[in-house]
């Protein structure tokens, strides 16, 4: 604890942890909901030192091998993953999560891979190409409030109606937690889903990587969306860092 006045050193505290460690102090594996209403969601995300969201269009360029590895470990607990319609179809998703944690999500009673939750109001048709929409034994529920059918795909899709102006991000979480029975949701933005995360107190724990770059221009940070009047203050509850990535763990203060 810092006192009034200080600057507390980032210095290593106790022994180095593994990626799984890290993972596990965050008690994901419990599956414990927020509430009967909603599930508990914690979002990971990258940003460069300058807070940028992207490089050429895509989170890639930011990440390293701890932060993709940290990023992929954060997968393996949860029930359900909610991504944006947008990050999606940007970053082609697929292949959830590696051989030994769908090993270990088996042996813990889980299903293999968590199921993949996405919103797109007019029913992208791009993401019938997203290459995890091929994947057979995947489930995606797909939040929208389109009448369209998406083409026929080889994951397991189900498609969640909303009346138009009636899908909200709220409304998808409480859908998974009553229907899908949904504990924990992990987030990976992009960057407007997890603005309406944060301006809806629906956001309980960010965990965000500051990568060692500075990519300036004029593309989204992290949260992208209408300022935040006032702005919404953070609690860090852990710090971690591999090489000159930082690793923050933040919680939204009510
Ligand atoms: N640095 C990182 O950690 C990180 C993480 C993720 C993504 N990214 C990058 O961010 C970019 C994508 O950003 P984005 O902000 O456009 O993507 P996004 O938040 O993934 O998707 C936004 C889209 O989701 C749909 N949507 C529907 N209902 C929504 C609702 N209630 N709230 C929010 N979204 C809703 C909309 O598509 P419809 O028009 O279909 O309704 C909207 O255009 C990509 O370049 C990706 O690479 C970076």
């Amino acid at each position: 604890m810092s006192r009034a006045g200080e600057l507390q050193p980032l210095r290593a505290q106790g022994d180095a942890l593994t990626i799984d460690a890290f993972v596990e102090r965050l008690a994901l594996w419990d599956g414990a909901a927020h509430s009967g209403e909603r599930p508990r969601v914690l979002a990971g995300m990258v940003g460069s030192a300058d807070g940028r969201a992207t490089v050429e269009g895509r989170a890639g360029g930011l990440s390293n091998p701890v932060d993709r590895a940290l990023l992929r470990a954060l997968r393996a607990p949860v029930d359900a993953m909610l991504v944006g319609a947008g990050t999606l179809i940007a970053e082609g998703y697929a292949d959830l999560v590696d051989a030994p944690h769908r090993e270990l999500r088996v042996a813990r009673g889980l299903p293999a891979t968590p199921l993949m939750a996405t919103i797109s109001r007019g029913l992208a048709p791009a993401l019938a190409r997203v290459p995890l929409f091929g994947e057979a034994g995947q489930r995606i529920v797909v939040f929208t409030e389109s009448e369209d059918e998406l083409p026929g795909c080889g994951a397991d899709v189900v498609l969640e109606r909303f009346a138009p102006g009636q899908l909200t991000a709220r409304g998808c979480l409480q859908r998974l937690r009553a229907s899908g029975g949904v504990r924990t949701v992990l987030s990976e933005g992009g960057p407007t889903l997890l603005h309406e995360l944060v301006r809806e107190r629906l956001l309980d724990e960010l965990i965000l990587t500051i990568a060692s770059l500075l990519v300036a221009g004029d593309g989204r940070s992290v949260v992208h969306g209408p300022v935040f009047e006032p702005p919404v203050a953070l609690r860090l509850d852990d710090v971690a860092r591999a090489e000159d990535y930082l690793f923050l763990r933040y919680v939204p203060v009510a």
